[in-house]
């Protein structure tokens, strides 16, 4: 039985590509030691990443949670507070970073399908008085992933971003899946972070490479944010190895995520029929589905789906997750939908 796997688009396996690429710049001589600046294909993905992103230097770094804690300490003091959202990644899934390697204080607000609205944001910074920590940055995440991978769109952003700097708040984007949002769109990546001061996106989510992040600001931003990186023991030595394969996500994997999402849309299209199945319509690869209203739990939906070869995430609360992704096609999609309507049909 083959294994459908929608637990993560981190499941990705490297392509063809990526692996020959690893072999090509071995062959060319173009590794060297990266903590010392010497690796000519991390230098490579650096110049590409900036310019895709519009920002003036980026960084390679090992993970999005890493580039995440490095583009916030890199900007903040020990003890001042940093506004997120209440269901955000660097909220809840990053094991407590900023608060216990920056002394940040995390200040979450309820978004709107994951965006916090700039009238959230200004009630949330605190007022300028010795009683309060003081409020320097606020995350914005793109896509969001607990809220289902929805967009915010480019005037959003520059709607926050706009409050946030005129009370001298940083602010900054963790776009893990930011290609995903600017697919969604139609537009490109830089257009989405134009007013945000950093930048952490994922290369190991979608587009299947198999390790690394980049983040992306200013020169001055990049300068603090390498002295962090190695502060945590991010600095690699022949890190092109890892460089190559992200260089081809960046060239050859974006563009592709429309598949993902068209996915997406097949499931929510079959899912939506099940009488009683709470979800959204899905914004691009991920989807939800709440089961509120259903005898069987998460768990038991998460087991039985495996009994069908079918992998998915039920530790939600009442919901379940479901991410397509590249080792996925619409076959496989219509046999997952399947195996729902079988199992709920008769819970
Ligand atoms: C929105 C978001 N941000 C950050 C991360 C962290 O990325 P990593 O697993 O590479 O640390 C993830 C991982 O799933 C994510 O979904």
């Amino acid at each position: 039985m083959k294994t459908i796997d929608l637990r993560s688009d981190t499941i990705t396996q490297p392509t063809d590509e990526m692996i020959d690429a690893i072999a090509a710049a071995h062959k060319a001589g173009r590794f060297g030691d990266d903590v010392i600046g010497e690796d000519e294909v991390v230098h490579e993905l650096q110049d590409k990443t900036a310019r895709i992103l519009g920002k003036e230097k980026a960084l390679l770094v090992t993970s999005g949670t890493q580039g995440n804690v490095i583009s916030l300490l890199a900007q903040t003091c020990r003890g001042e507070e940093v506004v997120v959202e209440n269901q955000s990644h660097t909220f809840l899934f990053e094991a407590g970073s900023m608060a216990s390697l920056g002394g940040l204080f995390p200040k979450p607000v309820e978004g709107i399908r994951g965006y916090i609205s700039p009238t959230t944001l200004e009630k949330a910074i605190s007022v300028d008085d010795a009683h309060y920590a003081k409020t320097s940055m606020v995350v914005v995440e793109n896509t969001h992933n607990y809220a289902g991978g929805t967009i915010t769109r480019p005037e959003q952003v520059q709607a926050l971003a706009q409050v946030a700097h005129e009370h001298g708040l940083k602010v900054h984007c963790d776009g893990a899946r930011l290609f995903n949002a600017a697919v969604g769109l139609g537009i490109k990546a830089k257009k989405l972070v134009e007013h945000v001061d950093s930048v952490q996106i994922c290369c190991s989510k979608g587009l299947s490479a198999p390790v690394g992040s980049m983040i992306a600001g200013t020169e001055d931003f990049i300068h603090e944010a390498h002295r962090v990186r190695k502060r945590l023991g991010g600095g690699m030595r022949q890190a092109g190895i890892i460089a190559a394969p992200m260089i081809i996500a960046l060239e050859k994997m974006v563009d592709r995520l429309i598949e993902d999402h068209d996915n997406a849309k097949l499931l929510y299209k079959r899912l939506v029929e099940i009488e009683g199945l709470v979800l959204d319509e899905p914004d691009t690869n991920i989807i939800f589905i709440d089961l509120r209203n259903f005898d069987i739990d998460t768990q038991k939906l998460s087991a039985e789906l495996e009994k069908r070869g079918v992998l998915v995430y039920g530790g939600y609360g009442t919901r379940t997750r479901f991410v397509l992704n590249r080792m996925v096609d619409s076959k496989d999609v219509q046999y997952v939908a399947d195996s729902v309507v079988e199992i709920l049909g008769g819970s």
